[in-house]
C-alpha cells in the first residue's frame, strides 16, 4: 500500500473550518481553556496538515505515540484486514482471538525473564488500574510508594500514585497509604519500602517530570530493595517502551528485570492499546476469585493487529538501532545550540529519540507557539516547568531533524531580539 504524503494547501472553505472550531468549543469538553487553532486535515509520517493547508513536522508524535510514524501504510493494511475479518467479539479472555495471542506472544518475546503474560487494555492509566490491583492481590499488602514528579495517568488509582498535587488535591480522598518519594534517592525508597508494600512504581526515565534520567544504580538499587523486602517494582513503560530509547523498554538500559511492566501509547501503532505485563505466577492470582478483573474493550483485536504491524516495523526497519543514533545526533546538536543560546537552554537531557531542554519557564509557551507558527510542534510536560519534549517518530529523517533544529534556532534568536509572534 502506498499513501501520498500530505501535500500543502487548504482542505476546507474558511466558513466550514471556523465552524469546526466553534462547534468544538461548544461540543467538546475543555481541559485546556483557549480556542483552538488547528484543525487537522491529515498526518503521515512525521507530519502534520492542518485543514488551512500547512504542515507541520510533529516532533512530539502525537506525545509518545507515533513511533513508527503517522498511519504507516502497513498498520493501515493490518487494521482493515483486521476489521473485515472481526472486530469486537466478546468480553476480553473468553474467546481465543488470534490477533491477541500474536501480539502478547511478540511481547513476550521481547520481555526479559519470565515477563510471558499479558493483560492487554485500552490506554495506560487502565492498564496502571490492573498493575496496582494485580500487586495488592498478589502480595495481599496495601501500600504503594511512588516518585516525586511521577505521572501515571487520571483515574483514581493511577492518580493515587501520580504526584503533582494541584492534579490530585481537588479529588481526594483517592487510594490510602502511597508514600512519594524523590526520584534517584535509594535511601528514601529503602525507608519507605514497608513490609506493607505491594509495590514500588517508577518510570525509569521520567517522562511528563522532564525526561529525568536517573544516576546508573538506581533502577538495580530499586529492584535489590524490592527483592528484600518482598514488594513488586511496576515500571511504568507507557511513554519508554517501543523503541523510544533505543530498547524494547527503557528499563533494559539498566539490565534489570521488573516483576510488572506497564506498556501503552506507542504498543498500539497509533490505535488504543495498553498492557500490563508479568510472570505467569504472578498473573494465576487473577483466577481466584475468578472474573477478578474484566475490561470489554481491552485487547480489542483491531488494535492488536495494529500492534503487531507496528512490531514488524520496529524490527524490520532496524528502528531501535535508529533511535539510539538519531537520539545521539540530535542530542549532540541541541547541545550546540545550547551553547549558542546559553541565556536560554539551561540543560539538555535524555536518551534515545527521548529528548528534553529545560528553557526559562515564562518563555516556555511562547517559544513552543512560536515553533509551531513556523511548523514545528513540540510541547511542554506536566510535571517539569520550563521543560520542552522533543521526542519525533523514530522514522524521523535527517532533512527534518535539520528543519527542527532550525526552526528552534530560529525562534531563540526571536526571542533574544524580542521578536517573538508565535
Ligand atoms: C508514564 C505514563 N503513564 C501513564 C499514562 C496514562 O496513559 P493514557 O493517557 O494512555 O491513559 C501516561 C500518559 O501520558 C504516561 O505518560
Amino acid at each position: 500500500m502506498v499513501l501520498a504524503r500530505p501535500q500543502p494547501g487548504p482542505t476546507m472553505e474558511p466558513d466550514v473550518l471556523e465552524s469546526y472550531k466553534d462547534r468544538f468549543g461548544r461540543h467538546l469538553s475543555q481541559t485546556v481553556p483557549g480556542r483552538k487553532e488547528l484543525v487537522v486535515a491529515e498526518a503521515r509520517d512525521c507530519t502534520i496538515k492542518s485543514a488551512d493547508g500547512r504542515l507541520f513536522l510533529d516532533f512530539i508524535s502525537g506525545i509518545a505515540v507515533a513511533n513508527v510514524g503517522h498511519s504507516h501504510p502497513e498498520v493501515v493494511a493490518a487494521v482493515q484486514a483486521q476489521m473485515a475479518s472481526h472486530a469486537h467479539v466478546n468480553v476480553y479472555g473468553r474467546f481465543v482471538l488470534p490477533a491477541q495471542v500474536e501480539i502478547a506472544e511478540r511481547i513476550a518475546g521481547v520481555a526479559p525473564g519470565d515477563l510471558d503474560v499479558a493483560y492487554l487494555t485500552s490506554t495506560g492509566t487502565e492498564a496502571i488500574e490492573g498493575a496496582l490491583k494485580l500487586a495488592r492481590k498478589h502480595t495481599g499488602r496495601k501500600r504503594f510508594v511512588a516518585f516525586e514528579r511521577g505521572f501515571h495517568g487520571r483515574t483514581f488509582g493511577a492518580l493515587s500514585v501520580s504526584w503533582k498535587p494541584q492534579y490530585r488535591q481537588p479529588f481526594e480522598p483517592l487510594l490510602d497509604g502511597v508514600d512519594f518519594v524523590p526520584f534517584d534517592d535509594l535511601d528514601a525508597v529503602a525507608r519507605a519500602v514497608s513490609d506493607d508494600t505491594a509495590a514500588v512504581i517508577v518510570e525509569p526515565i521520567q517522562g511528563e517530570g522532564g525526561v529525568r534520567v536517573p544516576s546508573d544504580g538506581f533502577l538495580p538499587g530499586l529492584r535489590d530493595i524490592c527483592t528484600d523486602r518482598g514488594a513488586l517494582l511496576i515500571t511504568d513503560e507507557v511513554q519508554g517502551a517501543m523503541g523510544r530509547t533505543g530498547h524494547w523498554f527503557s528499563f533494559e538500559l539498566w539490565g534489570i528485570v521488573p516483576d510488572i511492566v506497564v506498556m501503552a501509547k506507542a504498543f498500539g501503532g497509533g490505535l488504543p492499546l495498553g498492557a500490563f505485563v508479568s510472570t505467569p505466577e504472578i498473573f494465576s492470582t487473577f483466577l481466584d476469585p475468578p472474573l477478578s478483573h474484566l475490561t470489554t474493550f481491552g485487547g480489542n483485536p483491531v488494535s492488536c493487529a495494529a500492534a503487531v504491524a507496528a512490531f514488524d516495523i520496529i524490527e524490520r526497519d532496524g528502528l531501535l538501532a535508529a533511535a539510539e543514533t538519531k537520539g545521539a545526533d540530535l542530542k549532540r546538536r541541541l547541545e550546540l545550540t545550547r551553547e549558542q543560546f546559553p541565556e536560554f537552554i539551561s540543560d539538555v537531557r535524555g536518551r534515545g529519540l527521548w529528548l528534553a531542554i529545560d528553557l526559562p519557564p515564562d518563555l516556555t509557551m511562547p517559544i513552543v507557539h512560536e515553533m509551531e507558527s513556523r511548523g514545528v510542534i513540540v510541547g511542554s510536560m506536566l510535571n517539569s516547568e520550563g521543560t520542552v519534549r522533543i521526542a519525533p517518530p523514530l522514522i524521523v529523517a535527517e532533512a527534518e531533524m535539520d528543519v527542527f533544529i532550525g526552526v528552534l534556532r530560529a525562534s531563540l534568536r526571536a526571542a533574544a531580539t524580542g521578536k517573538l509572534q508565535g
